[in-house]
């Protein structure tokens, strides 16, 4: 295995590793990015990488049964194989290590644990356990997300995050896992971008479940937001010495002209992509003006709900991917116009770093009480391909070098960023793209499950390991 992770240092390109070329990554000294508290990860999810989907007592998710559906995910792929970590798993993680990557961040599958009933099943929590154990034997840091979207059928069944018991239910199994997994997880995210759950599952069905309705979006959204607010209590009782919070996917709308109209439509797409689960969490309320974007819409609150969903969290995890340009749709809303000329990746999302430092310095100014920031995702598709066994995946090294100095201007700006996790460790199942868009920094062919390191990561290990000799 001429570029296998263990061998990363041999392989790099001779003029990197010697330092005679001009390094396309390293930040520049000033960076932050220097400090060696500044947590550097990599992030997956559990039904993008697992596969083995009806091993060991696994139960089917909502992602199994969607993606089997003819037309929801390009190409017919389903996670049903995936990266086959469920049983690659020790040689992974010896490659996030090998790599010197200090944080990772995972997620764990709901229908692996539990049945129906709430009966725990006891191999499926040993699995989170090996994996847990051994990240903790290689000092690596964990931050464990309990729902990355693979919500168990048979609560779909039942209504999935339209019933409002589902976030009962979400706060049991919260309680099972910080049970067991006390003392081997630094931090604990209840959700993945409830967003992506409560809009592209059930507001405009590109996700799972499928469906397609903006009321159902909303409660939806509400039970996702219960479901966290209910869980951290239990987090804090079983596991006191973790961080709590949880991670949202952020997006920036800049207005296509200087017309009212048009600065309108931006402020209402940033209301409905950040403020909608922002304020709820941060302010505990929802925003008004989503209800002028979506008139009629507004969920069905119970008392207390509002206080539960904005309990303080120990961290806010950030996902940032690219900006949408927008203009005014005539009537409530915006409309997305696709500025020509600028850099797309392989997802056709604008590559736009300034997003991120804008929309972080923005939210310090908005949230007085906006907790610790680490950015949990963030990271590029491209087409990579192996070539005499490298992959010369330049945008991406030069997307994350841009988007790390974003970083970098946030703290300056005195927003508190403590880490950032690249996604993703690993090409992997990119939901309704199937395994076409190559999101990782180590490249898998899917029909030998061979793990081949990416120039880009081989540049992170250069720099962490240099980070590290300096400290
Ligand atoms: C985010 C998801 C993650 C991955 C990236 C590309 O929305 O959280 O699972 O698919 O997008």
């Amino acid at each position: 295995m001429a570029n296998d992770a263990s061998a990363v240092f041999d392989t790099l390109s001779p003029a990197v590793s010697k330092g005679s070329l001009a390094d396309p990554f390293t930040p520049p000294a000033d960076s932050a990015l220097w400090r060696k508290n500044f947590l550097l990860g990599a992030a997956t999810a559990s039904y993008q990488i697992e596969g083995a989907v009806d091993e060991d007592g696994r139960l089917p998710s909502i992602w199994d049964t969607f993606s089997a559906k003819p037309g929801k995910v390009l190409a017919g792929d389903t996670g049903a194989v995936a990266c086959d970590h469920y049983h690659r798993w020790e040689a992974d993680i010896e490659m996030l290590a090998s790599l010197g990557l200090e944080g990772y961040r995972l997620s764990i599958a709901w229908p692996r644990v539990m049945d129906a009933a709430g009966v725990p099943n006891r191999k499926g929590l040993d699995f989170y356990k090996r994996l847990l154990n051994r990240l903790k034997e290689k000092g690596i840091t964990t931050f464990v997300t309990l729902y990355h979207w693979d919500l168990p059928q048979h609560l779909e069944d039942r209504g999935g995050w339209l019933n409002r018991d589902t976030a009962y239910r979400f706060a049991d199994y919260a309680d099972l896992m910080s049970r067991e997994l006390a003392g081997t997880v630094d931090a604990w995210a209840t959700l993945n971008e409830p967003w992506c759950s409560a809009y592209l599952g059930y507001g405009n069905g590109h996700h799972a479940p499928g469906l397609a309705n903006d009321r159902f979006a909303t409660q939806a959204m509400h039970h996702l937001l219960l479901a966290h607010g209910l869980a951290v209590p239990v987090l804090r009782v079983n596991d006191p010495a973790s961080q709590k919070g949880i991670v949202a996917n952020i997006g920036r709308g800049t207005p296509n002209s200087d017309s009212a109209a048009d600065q309108r439509a931006a402020h209402l797409f940033e209301v409905q992509h950040n403020a909608w689960i922002l304020d709820p969490l941060l302010k505990g309320a929802y925003p008004q003006d989503l209800f002028e974007l979506w008139p009629g819409t507004e969920p069905l609150v119970l008392d207390g709900d509002m206080e539960t969903i904005s309990a303080p969290l120990d961290f806010l995890g950030i996902n940032y991917y690219f900006r949408t340009n927008v203009a005014s749709d005539g009537a409530h809303g915006f409309r997305d116009v696709p500025l020509e000329g600028v850099e797309r990746t392989q997802m056709g999302w604008e590559v736009y770093p300034d997003g991120l430092r804008d929309l972080l310095t923005g939210f310090k100014k908005t949230y007085h009480n906006l907790p610790p920031i680490y950015i949990t995702e963030n990271g590029m598709a491209s087409d990579d391909q192996v070539t005499d066994g490298h992959v010369d995946d330049t945008q991406r090294i030069s997307f994350l070098k841009r988007h790390l100095a974003a970083v970098d201007q946030a703290i300056k700006a005195g927003v508190d960023i403590r880490g950032y996790f690249l996604w993703s460790l690993m090409d992997n199942f990119e939901w309704a793209f199937g395994y076409e868009r190559r999101f990782g920094v180590v490249h898998v062919d899917y029909s030998t499950q061979k793990r081949t390191v990416k120039r880009s990561a081989e540049l992170v290990a250069k720099f962490l390991k240099e980070r590290k000799a300096r400290a």
